[in-house]
């Protein structure tokens, strides 16, 4: 039922749009500041590995509803999308300090830390497809 809008990150200023975009959703939502400061954090780290990596790609973002037993619960959930090299070892970059450009190697097990759900999809020479859910509590 809600809507998903989506960024284009082609050039570092698609980065700081979709950081942007997810601060005023997370806002909406009801988020407080330090929760819409990891799912900026957590923005920012996606669409960053999108511009190096892939070169281009997408960030879109969603409010969410869920109904559990404690009644319905709010949420945003981030996808990054792109159709880049892919991704050959999930577990592999999912460690600390894994990297493959010289960098801290921090960003994606962050965004798992940051976020309370992370999948990743994706299939060497094809894409990735990166999904996060940040509940709000
Ligand atoms: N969208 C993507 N497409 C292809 N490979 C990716 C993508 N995102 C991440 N990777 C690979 O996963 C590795 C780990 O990513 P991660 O963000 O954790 O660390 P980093 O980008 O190398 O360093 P840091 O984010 O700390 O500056 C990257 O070095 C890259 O090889
Ligand atoms: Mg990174």
């Amino acid at each position: 039922m809600s809507i998903q809008s989506c960024v284009e990150v082609h050039t570092e200023w698609g980065i700081v749009s979709a950081r942007q975009a997810g601060r005023n959703l997370a806002k909406d939502v009801g988020f407080g500041n330090v929760d819409q400061a990891r799912i900026t954090t957590a923005i920012s780290e996606l669409a960053r590995n999108i511009y190096l990596y892939a070169d281009k790609g997408e960030i879109c973002i969603e409010a969410i509803q869920e109904l559990d037993k404690h009644g319905a619960k709010k949420g945003i959930k981030v996808t990054a999308r792109d159709k880049g090299p892919g991704i050959k070892n999930v577990r592999e970059v999912m460690s600390d300090g894994f990297t493959t450009s010289g960098g801290l190697g921090a960003g994606l097990p962050g965004v798992k830390r940051l976020m309370d759900e992370f999948d990743i999809d994706s299939v060497s020479g094809e894409g990735t497809v990166i999904t996060t859910i940040k509940w709000l509590r």
